[in-house]
């Protein structure tokens, strides 16, 4: 049997439910109070009304918001890239070849140790803040390799996509056109079982629109979802086949034309942007004001991966997204956990309403607003997901 809690004096509340509190999309609740009964929230709204509960927990007076989305990141890997990243901040550029480094790494990693490493930095992660966390492969691009990682992802999180089109295999370097018949034929059949979406890095030297296209098909054809690396170091034709195959999600989006942005406004295709990529990259920064004006919805995550944005961390994302990009901290922090959740396509995370999962964090601040405002400071006080406090 399951007991409720209330956790009062709660300073703002973030519910991601515009029809509770102050009718913003974040649906913001000061002075607030929020119950939750087993795994879900049952109640939010002001201190003063909260229903009687078995349990209470005083809050403190700090801010509670949803656990972060993080619909992004590259997790089953081995090894690092401390050295390109040295090369890059000494003016090197960045390229997708890089990839191939951590290929490399990770073929050679045991199960074991991949299993570990994932696991650390998930756990990373849920101390930042993150409740739910898609992951990739893409480091193995082998049908062993690739099915391997899937197998691990599975077994830490339900958000788990088969990137077989990362870049050609070194071995078929020579011979694209045999590697795509690879992802599309076995490894995709290998792959499959494990995953619920497929993702493609469309961009200069890894996969142009139309292998791109035949890829995420082919995954279609399979039951996997799309999503899709667009408008990362180049323009180019991602984001808009992303919204033409109703993608759930167009990521990085760094490189727009107005027809991109027009697409993306009008179709159900989230822009999830990655600053994380941006930073570490010393890369242009994607433009989220001109997303947002546009009618787009937005979403932020980390790409957490050894190559080109080696953080777990979404506080420090929103905080450079607040900066650089345009974005208000309202927008940041709803992008940062709605955004996310609509680009899994996901309605019971990334709110915390009556139904939604009890997936929620405690910051030591009175608002959400601090998380930019605060940048680099671990303002992460408490983590529950399911009802659970894990962190
Ligand atoms: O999202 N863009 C492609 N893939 C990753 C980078 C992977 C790497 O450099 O290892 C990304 O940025
Ligand atoms: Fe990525």
């Amino acid at each position: 049997m399951s007991s409720s809690t209330a956790i009062i004096n709660i300073a703002t509340l973030v519910t991601n439910d515009p029809s509770l509190g102050d009718g913003s999309p974040l649906g913001l609740i000061q002075d607030a109070a929020l119950v939750i009964d087993g795994e879900r929230v049952v109640w939010a709204g002001e201190s003063s009304r909260a229903p009687a509960t078995d349990n209470r927990l005083d809050a403190g007076g700090k801010a509670v918001l949803p656990g972060f989305v993080d619909s992004h990141s590259h997790l089953v890997f081995a090894g690092d890239r401390t050295a390109e990243f040295n090369a890059r901040m000494s003016g090197r550029a960045y390229s997708a070849g890089g990839i191939r480094t951590t290929v490399a790494a990770t073929r050679a990693a045991s199960d074991a140790e991949l299993e570990a490493n994932l696991a650390r930095h998930l756990a990373e992660a849920l101390r930042q803040g993150t409740t739910t966390m898609e992951t990739k492969s893409g480091y193995g691009l082998t049908v062993e390799d690739e099915s391997r990682a899937l197998r691990l992802a599975a077994a830490h999180t339900d958000e788990v996509t088969y990137l077989g089109a990362h870049i050609v295999a070194p071995e078929l370097a020579e011979d694209p056109a045999a590697y795509v018949a690879l992802v599309t034929g076995e490894m995709l059949d290998a792959c499959a079982p494990h995953a619920r979406w497929i993702d493609v890095f469309c961009e200069k030297g890894a996969f142009d629109g139309d292998q791109a296209r035949a890829i995420l098909t082919a995954g279609r054809a399979k039951g996997l979802h799309p999503r899709i690396h667009a408008n990362q170091l180049s323009y180019g034709p991602g984001v808009q086949l992303a919204v033409e195959l109703d993608a759930a999600s167009a990521d990085h989006c760094t490189h727009l034309t107005d027809a991109d942005v027009d697409a993306l406004a009008s179709g159900d295709t989230v822009a999830t942007l990655l600053p994380g990529a941006e930073f570490s990259t010393r890369a242009e920064w994607p433009n989220a004001r001109r997303l947002l004006d546009a009618g787009a919805t937005v979403a932020l995550s980390t790409d957490c991966n050894p190559g080109s944005s080696y953080t777990s961390s979404v506080p420090f994302c929103v905080a450079l997204a607040v900066r650089d990009m345009g974005m208000t901290p309202d927008e940041a922090v709803w992008a940062a956990t709605a955004g996310g959740a609509a680009a899994l396509r996901r309605t019971d995370v990334g709110r915390l309403t009556p139904g939604s999962r009890a997936d929620l964090v405690l910051l030591d601040a009175p608002s959400h607003v601090h998380l930019a405002y605060r940048p680099g400071v671990p303002l992460v006080e408490g983590v529950w997901r399911a009802g659970v406090r894990v962190a």
